[in-house]
């Protein structure tokens, strides 16, 4: 049966009533870049990663619908220019420091940075002073890393049942908050495994046992890009 189909950059991709131009791309293995977008979780539409053009406009791929016969556009230059500033924006926004982060490898971040090949960038750095949450036996909360991503706050509102994490603030005075009786994460309830410590896409939640038994080198993006390894 001929279903529906639209083109990604003038590649046929079928769907399916209500799939959104993100879903679809996924199961015709076409990687669109994304942070705040994870398959299991309604869209958050934060950080613009996915912006792709479509019928005359940029809209995010993760909550606009893909529709029959549209042309959209993925891979140009102007949109990856676009990303590019995005990332590099989240860089100097928070504290990454690549080389010595324990998630160096397997981290969405780094990886699209490299992927869009972000070698530098031309903004300040603004090292923001943020809160370290070392108080969890299994986990460390380095709020340093986070990108306000919220996949955390929906894998455990909607995952966990624990509703641990909500994003506070704005700006560059945006926080990662543990819902916990002294505000800390040793007791939030989090256990190890939780899927809103899973989903993290940094080092930001992070369990604090086993960081290296994957060797750097032989790490989710370290042999491949993250459009081939994603997720
Ligand atoms: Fe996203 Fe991780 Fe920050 Fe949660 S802790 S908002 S999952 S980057
Ligand atoms: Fe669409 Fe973040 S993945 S806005």
């Amino acid at each position: 049966m001929n279903g529906p189909t639209f083109t990604i950059d003038g590649r046929s991709v079928p769907f399916t009533e209500g799939q959104s131009i993100i879903q679809a791309a996924r199961e015709a293995g076409i990687y669109i870049p994304h942070l705040c977008y994870h398959p299991e979780f309604r869209p958050h539409g934060s950080c613009r990663l996915c912006v792709v053009e479509a019928g005359g406009r940029s809209v995010p791929a993760c909550s606009t619908p893909a529709v029959a016969g549209q042309q959209v556009r993925n891979r140009t230059e102007r949109l990856d220019r676009m990303r590019r500033t995005l990332v590099e924006l989240l860089f100097v926004e928070g504290n990454h420091f690549c080389p010595a982060c324990p998630k160096s490898g397997n981290c969405k971040l780094q990886a699209v940075g490299y992927w869009l090949r972000m070698l530098d960038t031309p903004f300040p750095y603004l090292f923001p002073r943020r809160e370290l949450d070392a108080s969890h036996h299994d986990v460390l909360l380095d709020r340093d890393r986070c990108i306000f991503c919220e996949l955390c706050v929906r894998a455990s509102r909607e995952v966990d049942r624990k509703n641990l994490f909500a994003i506070g603030g704005k700006g560059t005075r945006c926080r990662l908050l543990v819902n916990s009786p002294d505000g800390r994460l040793g007791s939030s309830g989090l256990s190890l495994g939780d899927r809103a410590l899973q989903v993290c896409p940094t080092g930001a939640l992070l369990p604090r046992k086993g960081a290296f038994h994957v060797p750097v080198g032989r790490r989710l993006y370290d042999g491949r890009s993250i459009a081939e390894s994603d997720e």
